[in-house]
């Protein structure tokens, strides 16, 4: 009898601890929100969490991916969407004067063309990108740090290059892609090149050389054993799978952390962001395949040359002091080594609660609205500059999802701000149909 009382009276003591903490927590959302703490909403399903309240450098916010916050609370001050994720046919409208919109997209042009229109950028207030003139840019993402340039971990010297071209009979240049149709179609231009120096090419693109087995599949990958490979180039083809300002991935980054020389096609601007002035062999500065292949054939058989593009691994040179102003001011990191630091997706989620907590307390006035440049790619175009190329899939997407971004921002910025899916994609028709679109390509729908 004694123990079965105390039995009870354990219970109701806990199911009373478990009620005060159940009102602290729920209670702790109004309680906040009193001290002016944002509830910002990702609407695109990202983190995983309903509840996550986070104190950032200036304001205190909490983020959610419960959508019933959008309509329900007034402290409700951001809705976040994920740029894959973004769909026209699932969006929190009507919007609200006072809801920003925050945008983050790091990932290639190819996935998203509606982004590469003003007028569907300009329905967010903030954004981050791989674009420099995104509101925080994401533009190093793939570079782990200045000391991964510098570092001789996976770096093979010169000498021993010229005897694995000599002795392993190693092509000069590195091709290793297995995504094999995108917009730059990037493997012609490898085809044309390959007809004047030999290509080593390990990828399911133009594969003319096996991977080890337990490499296959991971080329996008950071093993060590790959990094390795890499590193016995003299060369390596980072061509992008479609060309936009800033857009610079791994491709780029990958060669030049183990030491091979890229040979790069992607952002036009990448210049402003290499280590030093002669990093890359940049194939946009010559005409043909054929005169690219003739400069590294140059280079090949001028060691003193060759290694004018190595100063980063040979003498630890970094002279790019964009570039390493970037990295000391990147607050993120990109891998589990650089845990601590927290992600950009973290970044990301206390700058629009900075900046929201700033606009709201402080300022008060001013006007935040992406344009062009927070992402704007253009027409996509290919590698190899020749008519013969058919990139009219491309161009048509492009197209159409200027259409779309065209009639997105009438529907949701002029009343009553609420459309069906029947709406939109019938005036996307109409405009397409005044903006000759189906004349020019062919088309009845799509
Ligand atoms: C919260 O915001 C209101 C106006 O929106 C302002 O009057 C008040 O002073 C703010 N409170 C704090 C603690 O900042
Ligand atoms: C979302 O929030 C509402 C209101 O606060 C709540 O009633 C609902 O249970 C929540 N939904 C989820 C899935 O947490
Ligand atoms: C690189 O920079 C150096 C010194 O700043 C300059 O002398 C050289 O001409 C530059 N090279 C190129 C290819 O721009
Ligand atoms: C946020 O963007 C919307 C859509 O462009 C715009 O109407 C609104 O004024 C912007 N908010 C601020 C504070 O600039
Ligand atoms: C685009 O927006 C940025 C702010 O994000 C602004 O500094 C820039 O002047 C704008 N560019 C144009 C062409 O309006
Ligand atoms: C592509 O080639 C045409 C002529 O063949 C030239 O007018 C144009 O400038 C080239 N474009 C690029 C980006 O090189």
């Amino acid at each position: 009898m004694k123990y079965i009382r105390i039995l009870l009276l354990i219970l109701v003591s806990l199911s009373c601890l478990i009620l005060y903490y159940h009102i602290l927590y729920t209670s702790n959302v109004i309680f906040h929100a009193k001290e002016n703490t944002s509830i910002i909403v990702w609407w695109t399903p990202f983190t995983g969490l309903s509840y996550n309240k986070r104190v950032c450098n200036y304001g205190s916010c909490i983020f959610t991916e419960n959508r019933s916050f959008v309509q329900s609370s007034h402290d409700t001050k951001a809705i976040l969407f994920y740029g894959s994720d973004f769909s026209i046919e699932d969006l929190p409208l009507p919007r609200k004067e006072y809801h920003w919109w925050g945008l983050l997209h790091e990932e290639s042009p190819k996935n998203q063309p509606l982004f590469d229109h003003e007028e569907a950028l300009s329905l967010f207030n903030l954004t981050s990108t791989f674009r420099r003139g995104s509101s925080m840019p994401l533009t190093l993402q793939y570079l782990q740090s200045i000391d991964s340039l510098t570092s001789k971990h996976y770096f093979v010297s010169t000498n021993h290059k010229n005897m694995l071209l000599k002795e392993n009979h190693l092509s000069p240049i590195l091709y290793l892609q297995s995504d094999c149709n995108p917009p730059s179609k990037r493997d012609d231009y490898v085809k044309e090149l390959a007809k004047f120096i030999p290509v080593d090419s390990y990828g399911s693109c133009l594969n003319n050389k096996e991977l080890p087995s337990d490499l296959k599949g991971i080329e996008s990958m950071n093993h060590p054993e790959l990094l390795k490979l890499i590193a016995k180039y003299k060369f390596t083809l980072s061509l992008e799978n479609a060309e936009c300002e800033d857009y610079i991935t791994e491709k780029l980054w990958r060669p030049l952390t183990v030491g091979s020389v890229p040979i790069y096609w992607g952002s036009p601007s990448v210049a402003r962001w290499i280590p030093n002035n002669e990093s890359i062999v940049h194939v946009r500065d010559f005409s043909t395949p054929q005169q690219l292949a003739n400069y590294v054939l140059n280079i090949l058989s001028d060691d003193t040359l060759y290694e004018k593009y190595l100063s980063h691994k040979l003498y630890g040179k970094v002279s790019n002091t964009i570039l390493i102003e970037f990295m000391e001011q990147r607050t993120w990191g990109i891998n589990e080594d650089q845990e601590h630091q927290g992600t950009f997706v973290d970044a990301f989620e206390c700058f629009i609660c900075d900046q929201i907590s700033k606009f709201h307390n402080v300022a008060k006035s001013g006007s935040f609205v992406a344009n062009k440049s927070h992402y704007g790619c253009p027409i996509p175009k290919v590698v190899l500059n020749s008519s013969s190329a058919n990139n009219e899939f491309w161009e048509e997407q492009w197209h159409k999802a200027s259409g779309e971004a065209h009639v997105l921002n009438q529907l949701i910025l002029t009343p009553p701000g609420v459309f069906s899916s029947d709406d939109f994609y019938g005036n996307v028709i109409s405009y397409l149909e005044k903006t000759n679109f189906f004349r020019k390509h062919g088309h009845e729908e799509f």
